[in-house]
Parts: structure tokens; sequence; C-alpha cells
């Protein structure tokens, strides 16, 4: 099996609280273990400049993340872990990218379109406040995500979208310059993708409502303790639904300590009784974390050295990347002799892959040779992206990804033949 890249950031806008930690840290971080997987962590700063307008804010985010991050476990020699503003690769790339991205589908965007209603409502212009930092957003996301053609891209609920952008972006780079992108999907944990905050909204620094992941262990008990409650007294039966402090409880303990507290619910516990089981649950997790943390913090050279080797780590990719995707837009060195415009009408002269349905209902492709003879056939796809991404990793890596997918290749050609095609599509997308 190929590995698969998984590739996460978060913007160094905030402290990390503990929605950050259930949705975003620990998934990641457990799932960077993982054999067959290869992780590209990073640290959204140029992000955080379309949101914060304080130089020591995202300084200070910066470390506190980053510390974060490794205290939580975070291997830097396993994965890939760096900073995004290392990578001068990704402004370039979000330029490629910004000129193949139609304006109309960024008006769409969430958060876009969240202040222009505002605006609106408030009978103001509808861009009143907007940068264009904010606009483009989604764009420099898809550059990030891109850059290291990650098929997986673990955020939360309300970034799909973005993830989203990012596939169609790819696709209309692909269709203009060639296969040159994996498309990415979202990976959402379903069970703990949001938790509440203190008010029972999800928690959110828009909201104020959060916990701070590494805050002393007396102030965690403190914030715990005015978690919003219900009137209900101790002794009278309490509801698990819509209960944050019930909520937070589960994203951190098991199966059989979730029940017991449910149990202890309609047994009518306590409030006070309640927040205190719950706060001594989430010291035992964190407190082992704090204490690693609380030393990194204090050598903030030691991280920013490790964040220099990761995104040197990070570059031998992004270089040599940004290279050919110059190369393949046009930004060319004149001497190399202009490539012969391949246009459409003269595809029947090269091999090609036809992507149809069949009466089945199942989508399948084919390899035809120059002159039409079928080189590959495949398999049956429920889904036409699956058919449409195991072409384009042929196209992308030729042999190698026939071996992978013979599973998926109903009949095959000549083997000599079959390679030669497959070579066109590798050189063509050089
Ligand atoms: N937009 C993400 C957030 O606010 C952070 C982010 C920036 C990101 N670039 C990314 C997440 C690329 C995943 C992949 O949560």
């Amino acid at each position: 099996m190929k590995t698969q890249r998984v590739l996460t950031g978060i913007t160094t806008s905030g402290t990390p609280h503990l929605g950050n930690y259930v949705g975003a840290i620990r998934p990641t971080v457990r799932a960077s273990r993982l054999d067959q997987v290869e992780s590209f962590y990073f640290l959204a700063d140029y992000h955080a400049l379309i949101k914060v307008g304080e130089p020591a804010r995202v300084q200070r985010s910066t470390l506190e993340i980053a510390a974060t991050w490794l205290a939580c476990g975070l291997d830097p020699e396993k994965v890939t872990f760096y900073r995004q503003s290392d990578i001068p690769e990704i402004p370039e790339l979000t330029w490629f990218l910004t000129c193949v991205t139609g304006k109309g589908v960024l008006n769409r965007a969430h958060a876009y379109k969240a202040s222009v209603d505002k605006n609106t409502a408030a009978n103001a212009d509808p861009d009143a406040g907007v940068t264009a930092g904010l606009f483009m957003y989604p764009v420099l996301m898809a550059a990030d995500i891109l850059m290291f053609n990650a098929h997986q891209v673990p955020v939360g609920r309300d970034q799909i979208q973005h993830i989203e952008m990012a596939r169609d972006i790819a696709a209309s780079f692909n269709h203009l310059y060639g296969e040159h992108f994996t498309l990415p999907e979202a990976a959402i944990e379903e069970h703990v993708a949001t938790l509440p905050g203190l008010d029972g909204r999800k928690m959110s620094k828009s909201y104020d409502n959060t916990i701070p992941l590494f805050v002393p262990r007396e102030q965690l008990k403190k914030l715990i303790m005015g978690i919003v409650t219900d009137s209900r007294a101790p002794g009278e039966p309490k509801s698990t639904d819509g209960s944050a402090l019930f909520q937070l409880y589960q994203a951190f303990a098991s199966t059989e300590e979730t029940a017991a507290l449910a149990k202890a619910y309609a047994d009518g516990i306590a409030w006070g009784e309640a927040k205190q089981v719950l706060f001594e649950r989430l010291d035992r997790e964190i407190a082992p974390l704090r204490l690693v943390y609380d030393e990194l913090i204090q050598e903030p050279e030691r991280i920013e050295k490790t964040l220099k080797a990761g995104a040197e780590k990070a570059r031998a990719i992004a270089t040599p990347f940004t290279s050919k995707l110059r190369h393949a837009v046009g930004l060319r060195p004149l001497q190399l002799a202009a490539a012969p415009v391949v246009s459409k009408g003269s595809k029947s002269a090269a091999p090609s892959f036809k992507q149809y349905r069949e009466p089945d209902g199942l989508f399948y492709f084919k390899l035809l040779d120059a002159q039409g003879a079928l080189l590959l056939q495949s398999t049956g796809f429920t889904a036409p992206r699956d058919a449409a991404q195991a072409m384009m990793r042929l196209q992308r890596e030729g042999n190698v990804a026939l071996e992978a997918l013979s599973g998926q290749l109903a009949s095959r050609g000549d083997p000599a033949a079959v390679s030669a095609a497959l070579q066109s599509f590798s050189e063509q997308a050089d």
C-alpha cells in the first residue's frame, strides 16, 4: 500500500484550548504514529496575519502552539513539523492557484460570506472591513495542502468547505497544466469533532468561552467549576442530552467511564460533584503533558531549532516541486525550446484515458494508445471520483501505480506498450 500523506495546520492566533486538543491535536498526534502515514504538521502563521494585527500575539501564539504540539507527543523526527512562513514556496504557489481560482468561488466561502451578510444587515458597504487577505484565505490554505500533495486533511467541520475548495482549485490547475496535484479529502473525527465551551456553545476563541489546554491545575479546576449547567438540584435526575459538562467528559473518558457518568446523571449527581469528576478526568490526561509543556515554553530557542529543521525537510519537497510547477505554468528559462503546444484537438495523436459510465451504474476508465487500441481496462468503481483518482495515479506514477492498482484493472494490453503510454503522461506533466 502506498503511504498516505496527512497534513494539517493550526492558525497561530491564540492559545490552544481543549477544543483544539480534542478536535485537532490529539487525533493528529495519534495518527502520526501509524505506519503507512507520512504526516505534515505546521503552524499557519501567514493565516494568523489575516485575523491578528498584533505582532507580539502572533509570535507568542506560534511558540505556544509549537510547544503544545511537541508536549502532546508529536515526534519531529517521524513527521515533518514546520512553520508556514519558513516555506517561501507557499506564497508562490498561492499565486499560481489564485490565477486558476474563480472569484465567484471565493465569494461563496463561509467566512467571507458571513462578513458580507453582517455588513448587508447593518446597511453598510458589503465589503466594509473585509481585507483581501480574508477573501483569499481559502487559496492560501489550498497552497498549504497542495504543496505536499496531501491525501487526508484532518480538520474541524467548519473547515470542510475549504478542503472542497482546495480540491476544486487543484482540479482546475490539473486540467490546465497537467496532473500535478492530488485531490485532498477532509478527515473528520466523527464523534469528537467539536467541543462545547464554558457557555455551552461551540468552544471557540470568537465566543470567548474556551478552556485553555495548559493552564495551571488550580485554574483548570476553577474554569471547569464555571461551566454552565441547568438549575437542577442535587438528587434530581439530570439529562446528559445537551449537557456541555457531559460532552466534555465524553471526549476524554472511556466508554465505561462515560456510561458510569450517564448513570450518575440519572441518579441525580450534584453539578458540583459532576464538575469535580470532569476535572479529575481531564487533569489525569493533561497533567503529564503540562509538565513537558511548561519546560518547553521556557526554551524558545530549542523550539526554533526544531522548526528550522522541519522547514528544511519540508523544503526538500517544496523547492523542487515548485520548480516543476513554475515550468508547468510557463515560467521557464528562455533558452529552453518552447514545448510544442498540445491543443485539445490533437489529442488523438497521443495515448489517452477515457472515463465513462456503464449501464451497470458503475464508473470505468480505459487507456487507449495513439491509434485507439485498448491498453488498460479498469474494473467498475461505485464513485466516479475513485475512478478519476486511480486514473490520475496512473498518469502521475506510471508503472509504479500499475502494480499498486492491479486489483482495479480488468485487463491489460502488451506491457511494453502500456508502459510507454504511461510514460508519455508523466513526461507531459513534467
Ligand atoms: N484554516 C485552518 C484553521 O483555522 C488552519 C489551516 C491553515 C489549515 N492551513 C491549513 C488546516 C491547511 C489544514 C490544512 O483551522
